[in-house]
């Protein structure tokens, strides 16, 4: 009875604990590199078990926010290198693959950026000079270390035609030609990317398409297409998934889920879109689970983990890196967006950075022979 009961002890352990389960980058090993986005306190030492975490389940990163213009070059004659070089630090030290986010956007980058010293709009070549001595200060700093830059972030609208942001204003449209030249000049080693939310959508994929095929066509040497991957219960579905990741192999580029994360708390809105810029009032109704998760939404999270998971599993010849918005549940945007003071879970790591069923969910679908996880 007494070893009964050690056993059952210590299965309870394995199973709850992660302890002698595989890594995510174990399970996805043969199929596509595995990672997280890391803000600040992350690779900076504030939370040495969350870095900790990071090394043992992922093998790429990205930044949430240190290489965004804002941040990295808030004034026309200031840079702010200092998280930045943490951030490659923490992923040279740890050998991970480390992600750019991103140069050209039109989210998080100052307004003096499009304006001149009067406050007026800029003209064309000052601006596509500002834009450049931005990226050959920025890509060329980090030459050799960043391995893949996302180098125009959602230049695209929902119907595929090009956002009429600043950039394209005051440029015109070949502005992301000469995004994508710029980062290739600065740095002729580093992988070019187009990043983007909603390419699931056939308007909108039809336009990444022909963005990428105008791109191709000037001899940029575009290696990926990012998919941000900011999805929720219902969208996409499985098969929209898998017919994008199917549309953009022919171009010879490969796909990358860049941004994954799962909102499952109620819509605040109808539309599907990752617009930064979103935010709605909190109610009540919009925060149901501030006490935890109820069991049989966490089982239902775990099952739309496990169908995406498949899709790209299936799809490991074309998808080249995942990367998730964050690491664990308590460090997610989605607890600020686009509902400000929400408690979210949309990972796979809970706020004590337990694995969670969606974890265990996720390495079933591995190619790989499965660990055993209780003992016989
Ligand atoms: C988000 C960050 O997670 C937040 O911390 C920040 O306040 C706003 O931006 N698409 C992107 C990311 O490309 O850069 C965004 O990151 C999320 C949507």
């Amino acid at each position: 009875m007494k070893i009964n009961h050690a056993f059952i002890i210590v299965g309870i352990f394995l199973a709850t604990s992660g302890f002698a389960q595989t890594t995510l980058k174990e399970a996805f090993k043969n199929d596509f590199l595995i990672g997280a986005a890391l803000n600040e306190t992350q690779f900076s030492g504030g939370k040495a078990a969350e870095a900790a975490l990071v090394r043992t389940q992922f093998n790429t990163i990205s930044p949430e926010n240190v290489l965004k213009w804002e941040p990295i070059h808030p004034k026309s004659d200031q840079y702010n290198f200092g998280p930045a070089d943490q951030y490659v630090e923490f992923g040279q030290k740890n050998g991970l693959f480390i992600v750019g986010h991103t140069l050209v956007w039109h989210q998080q980058t100052p307004k003096w950026v499009f304006q001149d010293a009067r406050g007026k709009p800029l003209d064309r070549d000052t601006l596509l000079a500002r834009m450049r001595e931005h990226i050959f200060t920025v890509v060329g700093r980090y030459q050799g270390k960043i391995g893949g830059w996302d180098v125009v972030n959602e230049a695209l609208n929902d119907d595929g035609t090009l956002r009429e942001s600043p950039w394209e204003k005051i440029i015109g449209e070949d502005y992301l030609l000469k995004a994508y030249q710029f980062a290739h000049e600065a740095d002729p080693q580093a992988q070019l990317y187009y990043n983007d939310f909603s390419l699931e959508n056939a308007p909108k994929r039809e336009g990444a398409i022909a963005l990428v095929k105008k791109l191709q066509a000037a001899g940029i040497p575009i290696a990926g297409v990012g998919l941000q991957g900011h999805y929720n219960m219902d969208w996409p579905t499985p098969a929209q998934l898998d017919e994008t990741i199917a549309a953009f192999s022919p171009l010879g580029v490969k796909v990358m889920i860049t941004e994954l994360d799962l909102n499952m708390l109620p819509a605040a809105t109808q539309s599907q879109a990752a617009e930064v810029s979103m935010n709605f009032a909190l109610r009540a109704e919009l925060n149901p689970y501030t006490n935890g998760l109820p069991a049989v939404v966490q089982q239902q999270l775990a099952q739309r983990y496990a169908d995406l998971f498949a899709v790209l599993v299936k799809h490991h010849d074309v998808v080249s890196r995942v990367t998730f918005w964050g690491v664990t549940d308590g460090d997610s945007w989605l607890n600020n967006w686009p509902v400000k003071g929400r408690t979210a879970y949309p990972l796979l790591f809970d706020r004590n950075r337990q694995p969670k069923p969606a974890f265990n969910a996720v390495i079933q679908t591995s190619r790989l022979p499965q660990t055993p996880q209780k003992p016989r």
